[in-house]
This record gives C-alpha cells, structure tokens and sequence, in this order.
C-alpha cells in the first residue's frame, strides 16, 4: 500500500464528498453540488504545494454529509482500522461535508482505537468559489495527521486553523470560514497552520483501546425537539416500533412541557431510555434530582445530536443499566 523508504509522513486520505469536495461552477454563486471532485483530482491540486507528506487517497463515498450514516460509518471504520494496522501509515485524514461532521468525528472517536491522528476536515465554500477555504483546512489537516503531539487525543475535527476534539465539536453556523465550528465546553485544543502547531493542554487518550464495538447496526434513536406548547401526543407518534430510547432537545437545561415529561416518566418505566439534552447551543443539562424518580439520564455536555450518536451505540451492546448508561455521558 505505501512506499515506507522515506522519512516523509505517509497519510492516508479518507474521502467522503461534502462542500471540501463541491463545486458550483462560477467563484461566486451561491448554488452548488457538494461530492464533484474525486480523491485523485483533489490530491491532484494538493501535489502542486509540494508538501512533505505521501498521500494515499482512498474514495469512499462522494456525497452531501446529510446522507452521511452507518454504510459510510462502516466503511470509514474498517479503513482506518486498516491503516491503523499498517506500519507504513503515521495519520488518517478523512474530508466530510461539514452539516454531520460533527456526528461522524464523534462516533469514529467512540468506535476506534486512540492508536493514530484521525483527523476530519470540511470546507464551508466549494473548491471552486472565492475565498474557498477547503485547500487551507486540508493542509491544516494533513498537519495535524502527521503530529505526533496528536497521538492520545482521540478524532479531531480541523476547521479554519483550529483544532477540536471530537467530543466537543459542534457545527454553530451556516455560513463563514473562520468561525463556523466551535468546542463546547472545551474549546480549541490547537491551533494549525501549515506551518506551525501548537497544542494546549496533554492527551487524554494514551493507547486507549476503542471504548465501544461498532457493527454498522444501530438502532433508530429519535431526537424530540421541544417548542413552546408542544402536544405530548408527539412523542408517541415520533417513536419507532419497539423504541429503546429517545433524546430530548429540551429548553434551557433540558426542561420541556409537564405534559411530555409525564408522558417520557410513563415510557421510562415501561423500559425507554429517556435523555435530556437541551436545544440551547451551548447547553449543559446536569442530573436533577427529579432525573431519579423519572427514571431519566442528563446528557451533560453532549448536544442532542452526539447524544444520539452515544444512545445508539450503549443500546447496541444492550446496555440498559441507567447508572451505567449516565457514567457515559458523565464520560464521553
Ligand atoms: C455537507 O455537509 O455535505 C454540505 C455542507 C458542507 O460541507 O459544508
């Protein structure tokens, strides 16, 4: 697979599609298709910077991040675990259009071993467009990969010049190049440039093996979005056949209206795991002690779209122990 007589860092790049790959057919029109430009095209431009790295580029999907699920979580995962494995292999890039990327970086960190930097990159305009910012947060990611002061912190996402670790990551706006993902409640971990890295704070994940097995079968998990005076018939009508769990995007602190609560207490009891997460951007939902006698678990810092993520894969392995189910949480 590699050529390991350089010394030069060999990184093996993972691509996905998304805007980092999109184009829109005139540098400042606001329509455009992400998922147009393949892996060899796109190395194809890398090769005109002369970076001191080997990439070996690897195709496995070319789609928007919105149909980004387990089919291309599967694939990643057996990829990276393959250059994981491989001795000629120092760090996995994998590009991703950036609305799920959150989503995907948090559930590679949950799923893989903290053995070499995996590192998730996007882009906020297409390659095409003025001021695209694809090409600088690649080689910032490609920086990062080839680090070995990113060894022992997990999946990290790479947008604009900043480093986050998967678990604090968090898409926060629409448009913008610079500010567009932030870490909450840790924020940046590094700073990158092509140039220059700098890390703050030591690894936290030192050859840590991977915390959760991952088969690509998760079971659907619902996300109930509270508006104000919102009808507890909707959480029924949202619940799968057989529902094992679901998460609430609350208000404030994961609060939502006494009707739900007490339709939730009811499907508690009877066996659904019930989490509260709160819709505020930057929400922490600590326990209550109402979370007791409810039979309900705080998501803590997670968002309820990671929240989702780490539900789906503790019901996977059946785990239906609610202090168990909230150390993960505490701990994610
Ligand atoms: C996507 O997520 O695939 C489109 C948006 C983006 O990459 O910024």
């Amino acid at each position: 697979m590699t050529d390991i007589s350089s010394k030069i860092p060999h990184i093996c790049v993972l691509a996905t599609g998304g805007t980092i790959a999109g184009m829109a057919g005139s540098a400042t029109r606001h329509e455009y298709l992400p998922g147009q430009i393949s892996i060899e095209d796109w190395l194809g431009r890398v090769a005109e910077f002369g970076l001191p790295v080997k990439l070996i580029g690897t195709q496995i999907a070319n789609i928007g991040s919105e149909d980004i699920g387990p089919d291309t979580w599967t694939a990643l995962q057996t990829s990276i675990n393959a250059a994981m494995a491989d001795e000629g292999i120092d760090g996995i890039v994998v590009t991703h259009g950036t609305d799920t990327a959150e989503e995907t970086a948090f559930l590679l960190d949950l799923v893989l071993p903290a053995r070499k930097p995996v590192v998730i990159v996007g882009a906020m305009r297409p390659a095409d467009a003025v001021g695209s910012d694809g090409m600088r947060n690649f080689v910032n990611a490609v920086r990062v990969a080839s680090d070995a002061g990113a060894l022992g912190r997990g999946v990290v996402l790479v947008m604009g010049d900043r480093v986050l670790a998967a678990r604090d990551a968090r898409k926060v706006r629409t448009r913008g190049t610079d500010d567009a993902f932030r870490g909450f409640p840790r924020g940046s971990i590094g700073l990158v440039t092509p140039s220059a890295l700098e890390w703050f704070g030591n690894p936290w994940r030192q050859d840590e093996p991977a915390r959760y097995a991952y088969s690509g079968d998760l079971p659907e998990v619902p996300i109930l979005y509270i508006g104000a005076g919102m009808s507890a018939d909707l959480v029924d009508r949202i619940l799968p056949n057989d529902p094992l769990g679901i998460i609430v995007a609350g208000v404030g602190e994961g609060n939502m209206p006494k009707a739900i609560r007490e339709r939730l207490v009811e499907l508690a009891k009877a066996g659904l795991i019930v989490v509260r997460a709160s819709r505020v951007d930057e929400g922490l939902v600590d326990r209550e002690p109402e979370d007791d006698s409810n039979g309900f678990i705080a998501a803590r810092a997670l968002n309820p779209q990671k929240s989702r993520i780490l539900l789906q894969l503790l019901l996977a392995k059946k785990e239906g122990d609610l202090n168990a189910i909230q150390t993960a949480f505490d701990n994610p």
